[in-house]
């Protein structure tokens, strides 16, 4: 009975939030997303009993791969990659419900080959299965695969019901803001906007989620959010992995493309925009929109210039000495691509007029951690400063996205004595400590949130494009200038002088998170 209540999915049960029975394909089932994230994320929905009672997945791809096989495979991925132990019985009911279809992402017959296990599929269980394709593909097949997804009639199945086709659309949306354009024409010839799930994983994470309820379930913070109250931002996105076997992508995107333009930009929009109507999918993403519509184009030389971009040197992290980037796999010893990032953006509406935001990204710095830290004005310190000269320090509210998931607030506090002198002290919240560590995986929430059509953490097609807007002659700047103006840092470091300088033309600096 216990075991009823533990895994639903076993016996045909479900908690899930409404999603239709279901089938879920995903394009590009041999590559590593599909085995680090999408197939766990599978399976720990599975375990949770958040899938519908009929839920089936079709893996896709050139090989061909028996049924049986990718069945070890998926079992292997959930091995190694899920955030809990595999229940046998949990894997054996999802194991029955996973195929395989082979053939080539421009190869209509192959496609025409998934539509009929698709309607086998729903042959068998007696009802219409709505289908939700996983593009996790390199980009390069992305037009191809959204093409033949429309010319086999597969994009139009049981279009404007509950049960219609849908697709989830992996990053690197675009490389620029032509390309984004371009494949989102791609999508609307053959699906329409409610169909379309563009992902960005940075919004599944719990912490970016919280970000949500902290602005707008609490009072205090709405009337201290503007222009008044808050001196400036800064959004932090920092890694401590290099490029590591990846050269190959990222020779071709560098952090600009690879972070700033998608996560970064989100965390931005999230932290900046008015607070929506409701939570509902299009009034969140029409905030978005309108504060990113607000940034000012960026000034890409002189001494007014909002940009920094580097290249990470050989160093030290972790104790260990390691190289840089040009001595990497597979990178051109000539390279400009850019391993770090950072903007000064100004929001030229009534809130934010005047404060500037500050978004920096990197790979190879000091460690892993991601957050963004709302500085607020100095209270005047001449009430205390008589008794002990003590600078106040500001109070700063820091969103700590990962790891180590939390919420700070620095404030002034008296250091108990006879006389009045002021320390900074940290007021601390960490979600481990309240809720514990075993948190849903973005992928988890975010397949689900597709399932069920809630396009909420999802970004629109208009967001992406006014993103690539601010970004693109960045790129373009860049690209023109080769290494000229190519900074570098040390390996370990928090990033080079000219992100520092792009704070202390304001009188500011990074905080070190
Ligand atoms: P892979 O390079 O592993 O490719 C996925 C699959 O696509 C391969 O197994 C292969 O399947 C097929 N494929 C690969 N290259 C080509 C090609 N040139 N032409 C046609 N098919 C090809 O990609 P990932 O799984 O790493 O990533 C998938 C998507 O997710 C990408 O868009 C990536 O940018 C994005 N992403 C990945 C992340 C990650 O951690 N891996 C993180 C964030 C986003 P087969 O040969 O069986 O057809
Ligand atoms: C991906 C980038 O989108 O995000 C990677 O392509 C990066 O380069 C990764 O390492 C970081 O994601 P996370 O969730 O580990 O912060």
């Amino acid at each position: 009975m216990a075991e009823e209540v533990r895994h639903p999915f076993l016996h045909g049960l479900s908690k899930h939030r409404g999603a239709p029975p279901t089938v879920v394909v995903i394009f590009g089932a041999s590559g590593d997303l599909t085995a680090r994230k999408l197939i766990p994320a599978i399976y720990n929905l599975a375990h949770d009993g958040l899938l519908p009672a009929d839920f089936h997945l079709i893996g896709f791809g050139r090989k061909a791969i028996p049924d049986a096989e990718f069945q070890q495979i998926a079992a292997a991925a959930i091995k190694e990659f899920s955030r809990r132990e595999p229940s046998p019985e949990v894997w054996a009911r999802l194991a029955e419900r996973t195929l395989y279809v082979s053939g080539g992402y421009d190869e209509k017959a192959a496609f025409d080959r998934l539509g009929a296990r698709i309607a086998g599929l729903e042959k068998d269980s007696g009802q219409p299965l709505q289908s939700l394709f996983y593009v996790s593909t390199p980009p390069s097949v992305f037009a191809p695969i959204l093409q033949n997804l429309g010319a086999s009639g597969l994009a139009a199945r049981y279009a404007g019901q509950l049960n219609q086709s849908k697709v989830i659309i992996e990053k690197p949306f675009g490389k620029d803001l032509a390309s984004a354009q371009a494949l989102n024409r791609e999508l609307t010839k053959v699906f329409a906007e409610a169909q379309v799930y563009r992902i960005d994983h940075y919004l599944g994470k719990e912490t970016v989620q919280d970000l949500l309820v902290q602005r707008f379930a609490n009072s205090i913070f709405e009337p201290l959010w503007n222009r008044n109250f808050i001196d400036h931002v800064q959004i932090t996105v920092a890694e401590q992995v290099g490029v590591e076997a990846r050269a190959g992508y990222y020779e071709q995107s560098g952090c600009l493309r690879d972070m700033i333009q998608n996560h970064t930009m989100q965390l931005l929009a999230l932290t900046a925009m008015e607070p929506p109507v409701s939570m509902d999918a299009e009034s969140v993403r029409d905030e978005k929109v309108k504060v990113l519509k607000a940034i000012q184009p960026l000034r890409l030389d002189g001494a007014d210039c909002d940009v920094a971009r580097a290249q990470y040197a050989e160093g030290v992290i972790g104790g260990k000495p390691v190289k840089g980037y040009l001595q990497e796999l597979d990178v051109s010893p000539t390279s400009a691509t850019e391993t770090f990032a950072a903007l000064r953006l100004s929001i030229n509406n009534w809130r934010w007029q005047g404060v500037p935001f500050y978004l920096r990204s990197g790979k190879h710095l000091a460690r892993r951690v991601s957050e963004i830290a709302v500085r607020f004005k100095r209270a005047p310190g001449s009430l205390f400063a008589d008794s002990d000269r003590s600078i106040l320090a500001a109070n700063t509210l820091a969103f700590q996205i990962q790891p180590d998931e939390g919420l700070s607030l620095v404030l002034n506090a008296k250091i108990p004595g006879l006389e009045t002198r002021t320390q900074p002290v940290k007021m601390n919240f960490k979600y481990a400590t309240t809720f514990g560590s075993n948190t849903p995986e973005a992928y988890e929430r975010l397949v689900l949130d597709a399932m069920i059509g809630d396009g909420t953490l999802f970004i629109r097609g208009d967001e992406t494009e006014r993103s690539w807007q601010l970004c693109s002659p960045v790129l373009a700047h860049w690209a023109a200038q080769g290494r000229t103006g190519l900074d570098s840092y040390a390996s370990g470091a928090w990033g080079p002088k000219s992100a520092e300088a792009l704070l202390a033309a304001n009188g500011h600096s990074w905080r070190e998170p």
